[in-house]
């Protein structure tokens, strides 16, 4: 696992979109798959003005939250249409995202793995981590080599999500399994604010455990972590990271 910690959430974005864009750039046919949260909308808003062309890149997502269709504000493909994908002018046969008004939810799992493979597999991932270190909606206990099925929230997910006052629109998701994000070629976890601190400290300087899903990254063979110094604050080795990074940087391979 590689960790870039970056001074605050702006330089958290700059950097992520930097990886996305070179990425893009060296394969305009990026399969690219996304993630829905409070983090990525920095990533995005940068994706959405940059003048890298997104035409021939072909995108997935993490998941989706059951029952509530596309159209649906609160939907993650709602989310995802508005923070990036309508401003990329991509044609739609690129855009595959799990959707949660499906009648078979298995079969619907079950497609979407095969229109992954279909699609050559995930070049790139980005992810973010729940507080309850969950990496999509692969909650705690979540098998480390599961695929994309429906998953029941807990409820530290149910309250991250909540709108004040209101109820939570699913206690239901459909999402990629562990096993499915870690068959992407890279990965790109980005996490903000003293509030993540402590479960970045488990998952990255931890032991491997089900118990925090987003530990599985520790064998994921190029993941790269994009912190800011709030998120990293607990770290053991956080300097040890940062002398990595800049003699890395010295050395010319950044
Ligand atoms: P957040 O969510 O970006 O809104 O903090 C991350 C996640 O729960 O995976």
């Amino acid at each position: 696992m590689e960790i870039l910690i970056e001074r605050d959430y702006d330089a958290v974005c700059e950097r992520a979109s930097a990886v996305v864009r070179e990425a893009v750039k060296k394969k305009p046919s990026l399969v690219l798959g996304l993630a829905t949260g409070k983090t990525p909308v920095g990533l995005y808003e940068r994706l959405r003005k940059s003048t890298t062309s997104f035409k021939a890149v072909r995108f997935f997502n993490l998941d989706e939250l059951y029952g509530v269709g596309p159209e649906h504000e609160e939907s993650f493909n709602h989310f995802l249409r508005v923070n990036l994908l309508d401003h990329l002018k991509v044609p739609e046969k690129n855009v595959k995202l799990l959707r949660g008004d499906v009648k078979d939810l298995d079969k619907a799992a079950e497609d979407y793995e095969k229109a992954i493979k279909k699609a050559g597999g995930i070049d790139l991932q980005i992810l973010g981590v729940g507080n309850n270190g969950h990496i999509a909606f692969n909650e705690p206990g979540s098998s480390l080599g599961s695929r994309t099925r429906p998953k029941t929230l807990t409820d530290e997910t149910l309250a991250q999500y909540r709108k004040p006052g209101k109820e939570p629109v699913s206690n239901f998701a459909l999402t990629m399994g562990c096993g499915t994000i870690m068959d992407a070629r890279r990965l790109l976890m980005i996490v903000s604010g003293e509030g993540k601190s402590a479960v970045v400290r488990e998952f990255i300087e931890g032991p491997v455990t089900a118990e925090i899903p987003a530990s599985v990254l520790q064998f994921h063979p190029s993941a790269l972590v994009i912190l800011d110094e709030a998120a990293a604050s607990k770290l053991k080795r956080r300097d040890y990271y940062k002398w990595v990074a800049s003699n890395k940087w010295r050395a010319g391979q950044k």
